[in-house]
């Protein structure tokens, strides 16, 4: 799938977008190696800390459905700079990705900026902290 589709994606689920507090709504739209899409928008909460952003609300929703192999993930926000992921949505992701693994990152234009993770993450929390489990 191309930058411009997967963005379409994201621009799409920001419509979705809960920001009663902020007014900024971000829209993301994980592309998986095998082709899917799963999308994800920011969803407030009067806790502010309670708060959801866009990325991880895919992320999550893509673990949840059997999918842990992502290739790249567009991001669209509401402002008119170019949107980037926040360092917990970039924690979470390098759960799961590679250091290849694209972020498209783009505004309320649809200009779009490109970054891997390695480039975004670098010197990331790693560790030989993970159990085997039946499914880790
Ligand atoms: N937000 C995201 O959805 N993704 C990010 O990477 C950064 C921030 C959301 C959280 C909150 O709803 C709003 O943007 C303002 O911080």
């Amino acid at each position: 799938m191309s930058d411009p589709e997967l963005l379409k994606r994201a621009a799409e689920a920001k419509e979705m977008a809960y920001a009663p507090y902020s007014g900024y709504r971000v829209g993301a739209a994980l592309l998986c190696n095998d082709g899917s899409v799963v999308t994800g928008c920011n969803v407030e909460n009067i806790s502010f800390g309670a708060t959801i952003c866009a990325e991880r609300c895919a992320v999550v929703k893509a673990v949840s459905e059997g999918k842990r192999d992502f290739k790249k993930i567009a991001i669209s926000v509401s402002g008119d700079e170019i949107g980037f992921p926040c360092g917990i949505c970039r924690q979470l992701i390098s759960e799961f990705a590679k250091g290849d693994f694209e972020f498209v990152c783009a505004n309320n234009k649809g200009e779009f900026k490109k970054f891997t993770l390695s480039q975004l993450m670098p010197h990331g929390f790693y560790s030989n902290l993970k159990k085997e489990t039946n499914n880790g």
